[in-house]
């Protein structure tokens, strides 16, 4: 029995192994990449990067490799940064006037996104080992720290996190959207119930939270499918483990319980017909991953 332990002294491998994805993804030709990410490349270690140049082919069937063990994973979670990027864009036209990225890892949005740049407040939240290794890329990219990104070191499992923010001068009475991209399933319920419940408490109407889940049966190892196996046991192995789960019948109760509304949940089925028709026809993709989003109102 592999031992749960929850290991966050280095930058987090799980934030380093999307932007990796995002790389891939963004290297292929236009008409087929799902999202696109220029600074992805930044946030991989510069070993990883060495070997894929000198060893293409080991490189290659390392990746043919993980892509069998994780069958459409990586296509799922390439989907996720389209739509989350694409709820980001809609928002932004619609009045956003603030930004939360809980988990933010190496999220680019606030160095990419050229409308959040003018007059948003980006809030990035992350474990400090893994926030100060990307504050220091950031300024090797861009010399120094964009004005309106204010980075917010925090541990979810035992830090306040209204707190943090208001520290922080976040602004309850501006509409906010509130990122968990790749966060919920690696913190506690509790921290998932508090997070939730300070949205709603803390934000203003028309606020809203977007974010993506696994079901129960992955994170209990309960999962009848061998990929949701070999996520569970996988992410046990590099320190990061996965707690929460839920399963896609219960999300839209479990919201309406904290007061929002206005709940879509974005199902596997529902991804792969909006990113992957033609070129991206015979992508595979992991029905165990899906989003959903909802209204403070
Ligand atoms: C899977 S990565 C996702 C990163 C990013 N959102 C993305 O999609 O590329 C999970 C992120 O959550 C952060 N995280 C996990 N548990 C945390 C905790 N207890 N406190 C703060 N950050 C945490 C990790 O440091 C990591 O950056």
């Amino acid at each position: 029995m592999m031992e749960n332990k929850v290991n966050r002294e280095n930058p987090s491998q799980m934030a380093e192994g999307i932007a990796m994805q995002r790389f891939g993804e963004s290297n292929k030709p236009e008409d087929e990449r799902i999202c696109y990410d220029p600074y992805a490349i930044h946030f991989i270690r510069p070993e990883i990067i060495e070997f894929g140049m000198k060893h293409p082919e080991e490189a290659k069937a390392k990746i043919e490799q993980t892509e069998r063990q994780f069958l459409g994973l990586s296509s799922s979670i390439m989907a996720r940064v389209r739509y989350f990027d694409d709820f980001l864009k809609k928002y932004i036209d619609e009045g956003l006037e603030q930004l939360v990225i809980l988990g933010a890892g190496y999220d680019t949005r606030a160095y990419r996104i050229e409308k959040l740049k003018k007059s948003i407040n980006v809030f990035e939240m992350d474990h400090p080992n893994t926030q100060s290794f990307k504050i220091d890329k950031i300024k090797e990219i861009f010399g120094s720290t964009p004005e309106n990104v204010i980075y917010v070191p925090v541990d979810f499992e035992i830090e306040n996190l209204g707190q943090k923010l208001f520290d922080n001068e976040y602004n309850s009475s501006k509409k906010t959207l509130f990122i968990m991209e790749g966060l919920i399933m690696y913190i506690p319920p509790r921290a998932v119930a508090e997070t939730l419940s300070f949205i709603v408490e803390n934000s203003c109407k028309g606020s809203a939270v977007i974010f993506d889940y696994y079901p129960k049966s992955v994170v209990d190892g309960t999962c009848k499918l061998k990929i949701g196996e070999n996520i569970r046991n996988h992410l046990i192995q590099l320190g990061e483990p996965l707690q929460f789960g839920i399963n896609e019948d219960e999300i839209e109760d479990f919201l309406t319980q904290f007061g929002f509304s206005n709940i879509k949940n974005v199902t596997s089925e529902s991804y792969k017909k909006l990113y992957f028709p033609g070129k991206n026809e015979n992508r595979d993709f992991c029905e165990l991953l899906n989003f959903v989003h909802a209204v403070n109102e």
